[in-house]
């Protein structure tokens, strides 16, 4: 339908024209601002407005918008256009000289978290005494990470931790696992015996303060076979203990515990003093608890098929961030995750210059 605005029609066809003729992205430039810019075609049709006759004026000022709303469009799509063929034609064109010297820049290489350098170190330690590593989901449902553990809905365990519980979802209650353990079970549903593995990862609990934040780490250690027993499981902690404290003797205390997955159930303190603020580990009359651990409870391997007459392992679960922070020496926990580059810079580790550990074991 032809608009009664012949003017405004006019204009149309003529921009049109215009910019499907433009040749490159300044000549498009120069269209939008003749047309849309203060002085532009456009804008002094809007201005015309007061000499249309009153009962046009409201017609007018319409067809001018759709006018305005058309060409802003077209202009952008061509522009569209225009910068796709000039990155292909860019992309085409540039050629990689692979001769030039690198850029002088000033730029700070990035530091290894000491979070992943631990936890290297661990999983070393673990290697060479031939674990391989398993991995769960930190995702878990009550099933693997309570129930197959023997720690059933009304147990008092459940209590002892605050679990971060999912919104229900089909009926099917998901939570973030509160610890290793489940990989545990994870590991004995899907593998025969003999196993011997450990499990690194994330672990959360609702708890916050100077030694607890609401994700921390652990290292899970399981080893099931028909002659596993708690002289193994003593030798293990501490070949790893004086490994990882770089030390040739350690002094330990195993305590008596509870945890509904083993039995019997066993804390591991390591000793330490304190020298002018420093904390010297493997020695002294202080005690550190560094981790839990036990025989695996009979009614586990029942609920993961396997005969308890037949089998039996030992677990051990070790908080990796309060290994780090004895370690290294860090006092605050929570620093561990607030991304601060100067502590960053601080206690994390050059990749090409970590210290000690690897070259230490395999020298
Ligand atoms: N899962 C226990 C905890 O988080 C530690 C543990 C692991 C204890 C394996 C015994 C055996 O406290």
């Amino acid at each position: 339908m032809m608009s009664k605005f012949s003017d405004i029609t006019k204009l149309k066809e003529k921009l049109i024209n215009d910019i499907s003729k433009s040749q490159d992205i300044s000549q498009l430039e120069d269209i939008r601002i003749s047309s849309l810019g203060k002085k532009g075609f456009i804008t002094s049709l809007l201005k015309n407005i007061t000499s249309q006759k009153p009962e046009d004026k409201k017609e007018y000022g319409e067809q001018v918008n759709i006018l305005k709303k058309q060409i802003t469009e077209e202009i952008e799509k061509v522009r569209e256009d225009y910068l796709q063929k000039d990155i292909i034609k860019k992309i085409n064109q540039d050629k990689i000289d692979v001769t030039l010297p690198i850029r002088n820049t000033n730029l700070e290489n990035g530091r290894i978290h000491p979070i992943t350098q631990v936890m290297e170190e661990i999983v070393e330690i673990f290697s060479d005494m031939n674990f391989s590593i398993a991995e769960g989901p930190d995702i878990e449902d009550d099933l693997h990470n309570f129930n197959l553990l023997n720690i059933p809905d009304s147990h008092p365990a459940r209590q002892m931790v605050d679990t971060f519980y999912l919104p229900q979802k089909d009926g099917e209650t998901k939570l973030l696992r509160t610890h290793t353990s489940p990989v545990q079970i994870r590991t004995m549903l899907n593998e025969k015996p003999p196993i011997r593995i450990i499990a690194p990862g994330r672990t959360y609990r609702s708890d916050s303060d100077q030694t607890h934040t609401p994700m921390f780490h652990q290292v899970e250690g399981l080893v099931i076979d028909e002659s596993a027993n708690m002289g193994q499981l003593k030798w293990c902690l501490e070949e790893f203990c004086k490994a990882f404290f770089e030390v040739s003797e350690i002094k330990m205390r195993l305590r008596p515990s509870y945890f509904p997955f083993t039995e019997p159930s066993l804390e591991v303190d390591i000793a330490c003093r304190k020298e002018k603020n420093q904390l010297i580990v493997g020695e002294g009359d202080e005690w550190l608890e560094v981790l839990g651990s036990g025989m695996v409870h009979p009614q586990v391997l029942r609920n993961v098929n396997l005969d308890p007459d037949k089998y039996q392992g030992f677990a051990f679960g070790l908080g990796i961030d309060r290994l780090a922070m004895l370690k290294y020496g860090m006092t605050d926990l929570r620093a561990f995750f607030d991304s601060d580059l100067n502590w960053l810079r601080h206690y994390g580790f050059k990749v090409f210059d970590i210290p000690s550990l690897s070259k230490g074991l395999s020298e």
